[in-house]
C-alpha cells in the first residue's frame, strides 16, 4: 500500500510537464484530493490521495519556444483507481495560465487542491457532479479557485467507473469536467503607507453569463482572531442602477458595480489606516457557485528620523537624541556609530546608550527616541551617526552630527602661549 503510493507520487511528478499541441498547451498539475471522512473510518478526519489535472488548451504566447512542451499523452491502459481530471481551459480562460505551464520549468512549487463542491440548490447525488480547486504558486502570486463540472458522459458502453468517486471515465481513463466558475487575484498580498488608496485585487469569471444574474460580492477583513465585513454589494448587467452596496463599520471603501459586471470585483479602500491592516476575503457569487480569494493586506509607514543637535561643541558631557517618529510596524531598529577623523571605518557604540520607550499614537503608527552621552574623550571632528533600519525603508537611513573642535578663541590663546615660549627662549638662547 504504502510503497505504491510512493511510485504514485514520482510518477506524477513527471507527469507534471508542459504539453502542446498547436497553437496551445497542455497543462498537468499534481493535485491532493481532500474528502470528508472517507475511508479510515474515522468520522470527520480529512483524507488526501493524490489526483492529476490536466488543463487542455492553454493558449501560448507566439514568442512561446515550443520544443520544450509535448502534448499530454493518457494511459494507454485506463486506470479506474487513477484519480485523473481533465478539463478544456478555452471558456472561461484561467488568467495568467501561462504561469503554469512553465512553473515546472522555472522550479516554482504549484498547491493544487480539489475537493468536492456543492451548489446553492444541489439535489444530493445526481449529476452533474462539481468540484473545487484551488492553485497557487506563491513566487509569482497566481491564485484561482475554480469550480469543475463534470460532463455527461454514455454509461453503458462498458466505460469504467473512477472506483474512488463512483464517477464514470472516459474512454482514455479521465473525469471530463468544464470549468464553469472562477475566482482569482493577481495580487495576493499588498503593502501600503498610511493614508494611501489602495486597491485589493480580486477578479472572477464565469461560463456563461446572464444579463438579469445577480452577482453578488463580499469583502470580509479578518485580523488577529477578529472578522469584519467590510462591503457587500450586488448587482446583475442589465441593471447597474439597482446595484445595492452595504459597508460595515469601514466607511471610504468601495467597488465598482460596472467593473463587477465584466468580472472585477477588486475592491479600493481610501485613506488607509492601521487598522486595515489583516487578510481580506473576497467571496464572488453568481447563480448557483461562490467562490472565495484571499488577499494580505499590510502597513508599513516608514519613520521620519531626525537628531537633536546639529553640531556638538566638545565641551564636558553632552547628550545627543535621535528621534525616530511615526512609523509602523513596530519593528524598528536604532544603533548608533561613531568615526573619529583618523579612522576609515566606523565602529559601533555600545555604551553611553539609551532607549526611550515606545509611544503608540492614536493613528497606531509608534515613536521612538535613543540617546548618546558624548563622553569627554571623544576626539574634535569626530563623527556620530544615528542609524535607524525599518521594514518601510528600502534602506536605512543615517543622521549625523559633528563633534566640532574647542572653540577659536583657546586656539589664539595656545598660538599665543606659543609665540610668548618661542620669544622667552629665543632671549635665553641668545
Ligand atoms: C480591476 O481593475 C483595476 C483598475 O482598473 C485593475 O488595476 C485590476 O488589475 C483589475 N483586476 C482584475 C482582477 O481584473
Amino acid at each position: 500500500m504504502e510503497s505504491s503510493m510512493v511510485i504514485e507520487v514520482i510518477l506524477f511528478g513527471f507527469f507534471m510537464t508542459c504539453a502542446y499541441a498547436g497553437g496551445a498547451a497542455d497543462v498537468v498539475l499534481s493535485c491532493t484530493l481532500v474528502e470528508e471522512g472517507v475511508g479510515m473510518g474515522e468520522g470527520s478526519a480529512l483524507s488526501r490521495s493524490p489526483a492529476t489535472l490536466v488543463f487542455r488548451d492553454i493558449e501560448v504566447g507566439p514568442d512561446e519556444s515550443l520544443e520544450m512542451l509535448t502534448p499530454f499523452i493518457p494511459p494507454s491502459v485506463p486506470d479506474p483507481d487513477a484519480i485523473l481530471f481533465e478539463s478544456k481551459v478555452s471558456s472561461p480562460e484561467i488568467p495568467n495560465a501561462d504561469v503554469l505551464l512553465h512553473a515546472d520549468c522555472n522550479e516554482l512549487e504549484v498547491m493544487c487542491e480539489i475537493s468536492r463542491y456543492s451548489p446553492q440548490d444541489s439535489r444530493g447525488d445526481s449529476e452533474p457532479v462539481y468540484f473545487m480547486v484551488s492553485i497557487h504558486v506563491k513566487e509569482v502570486d497566481f491564485s484561482t479557485s475554480l469550480i469543475l463540472q463534470t460532463l455527461p458522459l454514455e454509461r453503458d458502453q462498458s466505460t469504467l467507473t473512477q472506483s474512488r468517486l463512483g464517477l464514470p471515465l472516459s474512454q482514455t481513463g479521465t473525469l471530463l469536467t468544464d470549468i464553469v466558475f472562477l475566482v482569482f487575484s493577481n495580487v495576493k498580498s499588498v503593502s501600503t503607507p498610511l493614508r494611501e488608496d489602495i486597491l485589493l485585487d480580486c477578479g472572477f469569471k464565469q461560463q456563461e453569463s446572464l444579463p438579469m444574474e445577480e452577482v453578488a460580492v463580499e469583502w470580509r477583513q479578518q485580523y488577529k482572531g477578529k472578522g469584519r465585513r467590510v462591503l457587500s454589494m450586488s448587482t446583475r448587467p442589465a441593471d447597474l442602477e439597482g446595484s445595492t452596496v452595504e459597508h460595515n463599520q469601514r466607511g471610504d471603501s468601495s467597488v465598482d458595480a460596472t467593473r463587477v459586471v465584466e468580472g472585477n470585483a477588486s475592491m479600493t479602500l481610501s485613506k488607509v489606516k492601521v487598522m486595515d491592516e489583516g487578510t481580506y476575503i473576497c467571496t464572488v457569487k453568481v447563480g448557483l457557485f461562490h467562490a472565495q480569494q484571499v488577499i494580505q493586506l499590510q502597513v508599513t509607514q516608514p519613520p521620519h528620523v531626525s537628531i537633536s543637535n546639529k553640531l556638538v561643541p566638545k565641551k564636558s558631557t553632552q547628550t545627543i537624541s535621535c528621534h525616530c517618529v511615526k512609523y509602523y510596524p513596530l519593528d524598528a531598529e536604532m544603533e548608533w556609530l561613531s568615526l573619529s577623523p583618523t579612522d576609515t571605518e566606523p565602529t559601533v557604540l555600545v555604551d553611553h546608550i539609551s532607549l526611550s520607550s515606545h509611544r503608540q499614537h492614536s493613528d497606531g503608527t509608534y515613536s521612538l527616541s535613543s540617546h548618546y552621552t558624548v563622553p569627554p574623550s571623544v576626539a574634535p571632528g569626530t563623527k556620530i551617526t544615528c542609524h535607524v533600519s525599518h521594514p518601510a525603508l528600502d534602506a536605512p537611513l543615517s543622521v549625523s552630527v559633528v563633534v566640532e573642535s574647542p572653540k577659536a578663541e583657546s586656539y589664539w590663546w595656545v598660538l599665543g602661549f606659543l609665540i610668548i615660549t618661542v620669544l622667552f627662549f629665543y632671549q635665553v638662547m641668545r
